[in-house]
């Protein structure tokens, strides 16, 4: 199997309760480990560029707000199929589908305020990792 790299968030509403630990304790206990991690306030920019393919979505507007509403921690993760291994740990992005043990539905409140993000392929992770990482600030 191959060994990928893929991209996370930590969104303000898991910071906000401080749930950082516990989030990372669920990624590292599905295998992955993060290679590369800071804790950053996003720019309006920064996020309507991270978001664009979602800026005509009736949400856009409020998807910056809350991403731009406090703390977020940026991550890079590496493992087996890390793409899919890590979207399967998120569970649905709504935590009302989200199946039992991820870390939506442990932690989410909301469609919205669903407390992390993982990219959607291995071509938009490259994408969004070289948004927020130099290669200096990862070791695998
Ligand atoms: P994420 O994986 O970060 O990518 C796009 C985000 O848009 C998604 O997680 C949700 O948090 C958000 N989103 C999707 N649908 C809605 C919605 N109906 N209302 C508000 N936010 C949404």
């Amino acid at each position: 199997m191959a060994i990928q790299r893929t991209f996370s968030i930590i969104k303000p509403d898991a910071t906000e309760r401080n749930l950082t630990g516990a989030v990372n304790a669920v990624i590292e206990k599905a295998g992955l480990r993060i290679i590369g991690q800071r804790r950053i306030q996003m720019t309006r920019a920064q996020a309507e560029r991270f978001y664009d393919v979602h800026k005509e979505r009736p949400f856009f507007g409020e998807l910056v707000d809350f991403m731009t509403s406090g703390p977020v921690v940026v991550q890079v993760l590496e493992g087996e199929n890390a793409v899919k291994a890590y979207r399967d740990v998120m569970g649905a992005t709504n935590p009302a589908d989200a199946e039992e043990g991820t870390i939506r539905k442990l932690y989410a409140k909301s469609i919205g305020e669903n407390s992390v993000h993982g990219s959607d392929s291995e071509e938009n992770a490259a994408i969004e990792i070289r948004q927020f990482f130099s290669e200096a600030d990862i070791a695998g």
